[in-house]
């Protein structure tokens, strides 16, 4: 069985020998839809090296892969860019079975793998800049703390111009493929952005610096191997455009209509607002959390200029469904945004309120007092709905925003 899965070359020396996972859908709330690779990478070099591993079910897949190109007992150095599950569940095991010289990572990855397996790992820390001689060829590690992790690093070997970027540019997609070139460009262009929104929006700002720290180095790259998706060989210059794109969090004309509702009263309101927007001359995208997963709400905010907000009052709170999706965008720290809470209620009517506190919470920028209305909206309410609409579209079109993705 296990001598189905092969390893696939991605450079002269460098071998992808990680997992591909078809079935995971949810990833700590993050809808992952197409699925997600485990991706781990063996150098052969003089010391021939093991970077990353998978998560804890696959670990006979990458073994299997591992050995359709060496004996895995011939892995001398073990490198651990990350120490989240998703790429070290399997390391003691692999240690164990492997027995290897030197396991390497940062130091917070070293602080964090103890953390995690509770055991005397023979791990050695690296430092930001360090290099490592495999003989044949040299591994320099740079710190990416925060990105997402705090143990996060980046290695690169020198000699084939390979970076090896954990989860950045990274995303969750199953797929045959291993190379961007062979994918739908508009496939990855998606799932890289939703991994960005999902996961990496609340470090936008450290992005931006460590593009600015790349770029300074002036490292040459011909291949950006990431822990999860394809590995990036055809378009490099294009997911690095997008990252800084996505981490300036530039607003855009267009706005997020989010919304929970009972019985249609504040779907009503959403649909007016929602009029007055594109009367406006902005685009809306209007998501009902009965529909809608919030991995594909972040997704839609990552570009937005503006999130605007309602809800039912059910028991003296918002909707289920609200709270859930306002709790994810508030730990993703969105920039730059315009915002208005609005909703219907039968007596008590607690949620609009509720909607505008979590929104200054999130810094974003309100335009008016919450609109509420008892039971079902009138036209004069509904007409005060697409006003809003019309006001948000008016401080949307100033000049220094941007397009939309498309
Ligand atoms: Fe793919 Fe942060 O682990």
């Amino acid at each position: 069985m296990n001598d189905i899965f092969k390893a696939v070359r991605i450079s002269d020396h460098v071998w992808w020998v990680g997992a591909i996972d078809w079935n995971i859908r949810d990833f700590h709330g993050y809808m992952t839809k197409r699925g997600s690779t485990y991706n781990a990478y063996l150098i052969l070099a003089d010391k021939v090296t093991l970077m990353d591993t998978v998560r804890a079910p696959f670990r006979n897949e990458m073994i299997a892969r591992i050995a359709s190109v060496i004996d895995p007992g011939d892995i001398q150095y073990i490198v651990s860019n990350h120490s989240e599950m998703d790429h070290s569940g399997c390391l003691p095991e692999i240690i164990d079975a492997v027995r290897p010289e030197k396991i390497y990572t940062s130091v917070m990855g070293a602080k964090t793998l103890r953390e995690i397996f509770h055991r005397d790992l023979p791990l050695i820390p690296l430092k930001d800049g360090e290099s490592l001689s495999l003989g044949n060829m040299t591994l320099t590690f740079l710190e990416t703390r925060m990105l997402h992790w705090p143990d996060s690093m980046f290695s690169y070997l020198a000699e084939e111009q390979v970076l090896f970027s954990q989860d950045a540019f990274g995303m969750h997609l199953a797929s045959s493929q291993r190379f961007d070139g062979g994918m739908d460009p508009a496939v990855l262009r998606y799932e890289a952005a939703t991994y960005f929104a999902n996961i990496l929006t609340p470090y936008a700002a450290l992005i931006t610096k460590l593009l600015a720290r790349v770029a300074a180095a002036e490292l040459q790259f011909k291949i950006i191997a990431p822990d999860h998706g394809p590995v990036w060989r055809k378009d490099i210059q294009g997911i690095l455009t997008r990252y800084a794109e996505w981490a300036a969090q530039k607003p855009t004309r267009k706005a997020v209509v989010v919304y929970g509702t009972m019985w249609h009263s504040t779907e009503k309101m959403a649909l007016a607002i929602t009029e007055g927007l594109t009367a406006g001359g902005i685009e809306v995208k209007l998501m009902s959390m009965d529909t809608c997963h919030r991995s594909d709400v972040a997704y839609e905010i990552l570009d937005a200029g503006a999130l605007i907000a309602g809800s039912s009052t059910l028991n003296n709170n918002m909707l289920p469904g609200m709270a859930d999706v306002l709790t994810y965008l508030k730990g993703l720290k969105p920039k730059n945004l315009l915002g208005a809470a609005f909703g219907s209620y039968g007596w008590s009517g607690e949620a609009p309120r509720q909607i505008q506190e979590v929104l200054s919470e999130m810094k974003v920028e309100l335009v008016g007092d919450p609109i509420q209305t008892r039971h079902c909206p009138d036209q004069a309410v509904l007409d005060r709905c697409r006003d809003l609409g019309r006001l948000i579209a008016e401080k949307l079109h100033e000049p220094s925003l941007i397009l939309p993705m498309e």
